[in-house]
């Protein structure tokens, strides 16, 4: 059972050393977040994994590593200076700044919203409990409301208005906004519809085109030049080696190139902890093919990329595909098809797959003079722009899609609860813990030497642990996903016949508890095989 609130997840994060607040000792950047060093395992091996399947494993994909400041002409180039926009307005009372496109996800978000839909649900609302929803809680969770802000004009207003409402399970969310876009009116016309601000309540202004590229500048001397931008996307990297990778690989169609890295943008509403924020990876492949085999290209990587996320454990239930609607399409894109994760707060994207067309390569072909065309090896001749299918995926939100699908609350038959995060063991940030049972100091050399072992003949990630009770320690191990842990106890010294024979340690599962006896000479083969 996946994570059903963030709450647990955050808090989970912080306590056990997966993600931290950014810059916490200063009180913190908004929206900013450092893996500690679980998370860095954890975020490592999604990447490994994901190399290992996309790039070691596909013949006809190689990897890049491009800068992330680029010449700015790029950007021109590629249309993110002038296109990569999204529509703000600003709240005439709290100034926050909103994302309009965002605007259905905050307000439902937003604990004024909560509360009135708790209200819906349980009855059918009267004019008089909307009265007093108005004057005792409204007035504390969105104070700048019209409703609030002059009750008795709006109210008998918005009377009309809930007579016509449908009080429906399904249609309930969307007649709530609709209400609350009816209770935020000052105008007393039906033109007057306003959009209120789902932080406050209050007026917003008039929605106006804000550029997410993140401006700097390059040199000692500020102000001096034109300015320089943070990558958005990694993908342009690959487009502007596209002939460097053609000259030196001479690669035949189809093929792909694969980047992993940071991206930067200025968003108007981050949030929902690490699922957006300014700075965060990607793990990008622009995949080259003959004009015309696109649409069998798309479907294969549809296919392919759903499968690696079922492959390391992700619940299906818990992923839909969306189709893009053509006025939602970014400017480069013919079809885009998002996956999107059940996140606490509802469906959100988690992987994007787009068909870029030519648009890319024909794009800095003009604004570069060089020639981006791919030379048909069996005829000379013919010389042709491939198009692109380009799978697009978040790093962070896919580590975040991760934590989230692992958490697991399980109740133990003594009626404790245990959470363990039920990783797969390829993305578990240690392999396996070396628990000596007491703090001895024999039992301690013992559990040494056999941890030494492991470290010098295996590559697995351990995690040597001697604080707490061993009840605890184990505890600690299934929170932070550790598949196996090691025991070693006085049996193992041959000092109690009751706990094992001789040079025998425990091995105890995270997911079925079970525990197993095997030899210290075994135990190198045991551990390979996971
Ligand atoms: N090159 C195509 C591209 O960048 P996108 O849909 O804008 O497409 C791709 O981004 C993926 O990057 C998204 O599916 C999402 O997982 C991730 N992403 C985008 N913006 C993000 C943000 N502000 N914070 C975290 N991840 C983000």
């Amino acid at each position: 059972m996946p994570a059903e609130s963030l709450d647990q997840i955050v808090s989970l994060c912080k306590r056990r050393g997966f993600i931290f607040p950014g810059s916490e000792i200063y009180g913190g950047l908004a929206n900013t977040w450092d893996y500690g060093p679980l998370g860095a395992e954890l975020k490592n091996n999604v990447k490994k994994q994901w190399w290992r399947t996309f790039v070691h494993k596909r013949p006809e994909i190689v990897g890049l590593d491009s800068a992330i400041l680029m010449n700015p002409k790029v950007w021109e180039a590629s249309g993110h200076l002038d296109l990569f926009t999204d529509l703000m307005s600003t709240c005439k009372f709290c100034k926050k700044h909103i994302r309009m496109d965002h605007w259905d996800m905050l307000i439902e978000q937003s604990s004024w919203f909560q509360s009135l839909t708790e209200l819906y649900k349980q009855k059918e609302v009267t004019l008089s409990d909307l009265k007093t929803w108005g004057e005792k809680t409204a007035t504390k969770l969105a104070p700048n409301l019209a409703l609030v802000r002059n009750p008795s004009i709006t109210i008998s207003w918005v009377s009309e208005k809930l007579e016509s409402l449908s009080w429906s399970e399904t249609e309930i969310l969307s007649s709530i906004r609709e209400l609350i876009r009816y209770l935020a009116t000052e105008q007393l016309t039906r033109d007057g519809l306003q959009t209120p601000c789902p932080y406050c309540g209050g007026e917003l202004t008039e929605g106006k085109s804000f550029n997410l590229l993140f401006k700097t500048h390059q040199g000692v001397i500020e102000g001096e030049g034109t300015p320089i931008y943070l990558r958005p996307e990694t993908a342009q990297g690959i487009f502007a080696n596209f002939k460097n990778i053609i000259d030196t690989e001479r690669p035949r169609l189809p093929f792909g190139v694969a980047q992993i890295g940071k991206a930067f943008r200025n968003e108007i509403t981050p949030g929902n902890f690490t699922f957006r924020t300014r700075e965060f990876e990607q793990m990008e492949i622009e995949y080259f093919v003959e004009p015309g085999k696109d649409a069998d290209a798309f479907e294969e990587w549809k296919a392919q990329v759903w499968d690696w996320y079922m492959d390391l454990g992700i619940d299906k239930d818990t992923m839909r595909i969306r189709e893009h609607d053509k006025d939602e399409l970014s400017h480069y894109s013919s079809r885009t098809i998002d996956i999107e994760y059940k996140f606490p707060w509802g469906w959100g994207e988690l992987f994007g797959l787009a068909n870029r067309g030519d648009f890319d390569l024909v794009q800095h072909e003009k604004f570069s003079g060089e020639e981006l065309k791919y030379t048909d090896p069996n005829d000379p001749k013919n010389k042709f722009i491939p198009h692109v299918i380009e799978p697009s995926f978040g790093c962070d939100r896919t580590v975040l899609t991760f934590l989230l699908d692992a958490y697991t609350e399980e109740e133990l038959e003594n009626g404790d609860v245990r959470t363990l995060m039920k990783f797969d063991p390829r993305l578990s940030p240690v392999d396996i813990a070396i628990l000596p049972l007491s703090k001895k100091d024999h039992l301690i050399e013992k559990a040494q030497e056999i941890h030494k072992m492991i470290l010098d003949k295996t590559d697995l990630v351990t995690d040597f642990d001697i604080t707490g009770s061993i009840g605890k320690r184990y505890r600690r191990q299934d929170e932070i996903g550790t598949p196996k842990a090691v025991t070693v106890d006085f049996g193992t010294l041959g000092e109690d016949k009751k706990q094992g024979k001789k040079d025998t340690v425990t091995i105890r599962d995270r997911d079925s508890l079970k525990q197993e006896r095997i030899a210290v000479g075994e135990l190198i083969e045991k551990l390979a095989g996971f």
